[in-house]
């Protein structure tokens, strides 16, 4: 991991900022989510567990992973903000990405906005296909290499590269803008790399 990115980063970020729930769950979960049935999902870099909440609201159960206990008490809050039934649907686990392994092939969703941990290399988004079930589906969501404020940047050539043809298909695999609330009421625009594919059962 790069130092820079590394959990004290998070954990002080977290603590400076405090929470911030208000805002619409990534468009490109929505988008991969919306007419599916819910089961199991696994949200890698959850934050502070936006994404975990709304798909625990629609049913999902989740586990939602991050290295910042910060961002975890803050999720925690959030989810139990939304209700007992909601916040009963979802395990949260503080573990770094590079390191930790998911139980393979046991969820049916495996997601991961915005998660770079940099210098790891290949190896945590192959931990993460890997715990995809027999067809699930894998969504990846980065800050394409020319966002601004992007210190680091995945392609997704590099996210597709990483999975086995003969395994996957790739339904998703494009960089896509899209306007998003920032500090004090202004718009930016986001670019997206983004990766969706299903794993074959
Ligand atoms: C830019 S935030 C995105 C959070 C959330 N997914 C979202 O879309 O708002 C990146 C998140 O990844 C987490 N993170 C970074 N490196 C990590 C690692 N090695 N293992 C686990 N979580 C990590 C950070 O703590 C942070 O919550």
């Amino acid at each position: 991991m790069s130092e820079e990115f590394d959990e004290a980063y998070w954990e002080q970020r977290y603590q400076r900022h405090g929470p911030g729930h208000r805002r619409a769950p990534n468009p490109h979960l929505v988008a991969a989510v919306a007419d599916r049935p819910p089961g199991t999902a696994l949200d890698a870099g959850c934050g502070e567990g936006v994404e975990a909440g709304w798909l625990a609201g629609r049913g999902w159960r989740v586990t939602a992973v991050d290295i910042a206990a910060t961002a975890l008490r803050h999720a925690r809050e959030h989810a139990a903000a939304l209700g007992a039934d909601v916040a009963g649907r979802i395990d949260w686990v503080q573990a770094d990405l590079t390191r930790w392994t998911p139980a393979q092939e046991s969820f049916d969703l495996v997601c991961s906005h915005y998660v770079h941990p940099a210098a790891a290399g290949p190896a945590p988004l192959r931990r993460l296909a890997a715990a995809v079930a027999p067809g699930g589906t894998l969504l990846v969501v980065g800050h394409a290499p020319s966002s601004p404020g992007t210190a680091a940047p995945v392609t997704v050539e590099e996210a597709v590269a990483g999975l086995d043809p003969g395994r996957w298909d790739v339904t998703v695999a494009e960089v896509s803008s899209r306007m998003a609330a920032a500090h004090h009421g202004h718009e930016v625009t986001l670019r997206d790399a983004v990766v969706r594919a299903r794993r074959r059962p």
